[in-house]
């Protein structure tokens, strides 16, 4: 937004090259902001990853609304490259479990998971067989977008595409989770069938599967804790002492 003399104020760091706007913050007391904070978190530390879902349909507002907050994620020079592949369709859903399926039975006892990884997924209780692909109401593939276009073909280099489509997974997962909704984060590995059958251009490539829906009826999770505070954070590290020769 410019003021009238193409000048758009002293807060942007490049000469006015490109339009800047104000940036529209929303600040709250100290105390307003602990207690979002904590609700936040309750609500999040809420979320598990169901493997047990019910049919009942989920409308695709819902769906749109959560590929929406994903897409709200930064990206590397705001290339945004991420697409989200919805699938409600029974067929499809289908075909998507026989090949996922295809590929977890060379996975586990097929001899291409090395045992240390099936002990480390044991508590977990996961197969190759996969139910839930076709039962639960919706499935999303998010995809990561190689590189762009240009008009003229050539191609469009993105930035940080692993840790940009990361973090739309992450904010995506979020907002499933605070509109009341379950999903799993789901690679059945190698997840290369995916994009010949949802027809996906050769630039994007799986990333993350999520079938989504509502948890069946006493519905169970592996039970797990999470690391506590102390586990994870780490407050005014001294810098690593110099090697002495
Ligand atoms: C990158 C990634 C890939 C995952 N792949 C699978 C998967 O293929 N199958 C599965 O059942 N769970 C998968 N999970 C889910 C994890 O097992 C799960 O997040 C973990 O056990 C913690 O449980 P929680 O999500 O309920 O906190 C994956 C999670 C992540 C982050």
């Amino acid at each position: 937004m410019t003021d009238g003399d193409g000048s758009t104020g002293s807060t942007q760091s490049d000469g006015g090259r490109y339009p800047f706007v104000p940036y529209d913050f929303q600040r709250y007391p100290e105390p307003t902001m602990i207690e979002r904070a904590e609700q936040f978190y309750e609500e999040l530390n809420g979320r598990r990853s169901v493997r047990f879902f019910s049919d009942e349909p989920v409308s695709r507002r819902l769906i749109e609304l959560a590929m929406m907050a994903g897409s709200t994620a930064p990206s590397g020079a705001h290339r945004q490259p991420w697409r989200f592949v919805a699938v409600d369709s029974a067929e499809i859903k289908a075909r998507i479990r026989e090949a996922a399926e295809a590929e977890e039975r060379k996975n586990y006892g097929g001899g291409r998971f090395p045992e240390a990884w099936l002990e480390a997924l044991a508590p977990l209780g996961t197969t190759w067989e996969k139910p839930y692909l076709e039962i639960c109401p919706w499935i999303v593939v998010l995809f990561e977008e190689i590189h762009g276009y240009e008009d003229d073909g050539k191609i469009r280099k993105n930035y940080y595409v692993k840790e940009s489509v990361g973090i739309a997974a992450g904010m995506f997962i979020a907002a499933l989770n605070h509109m009341g909704l379950t999903t799993l984060t789901h690679t059945p590995s190698p997840m290369g069938f995916l994009t010949k059958l949802l027809g996906r251009p050769k630039n994007e490539r799986p990333f993350i599967l999520f079938p989504i829906g509502y948890p069946v009826e006493g519905c169970t999770v592996p039970e797990l804790s999470r690391k506590s505070l102390d586990d994870i954070a780490i407050w005014n590290p001294e810098p690593t002492k110099e090697e002495t020769p």
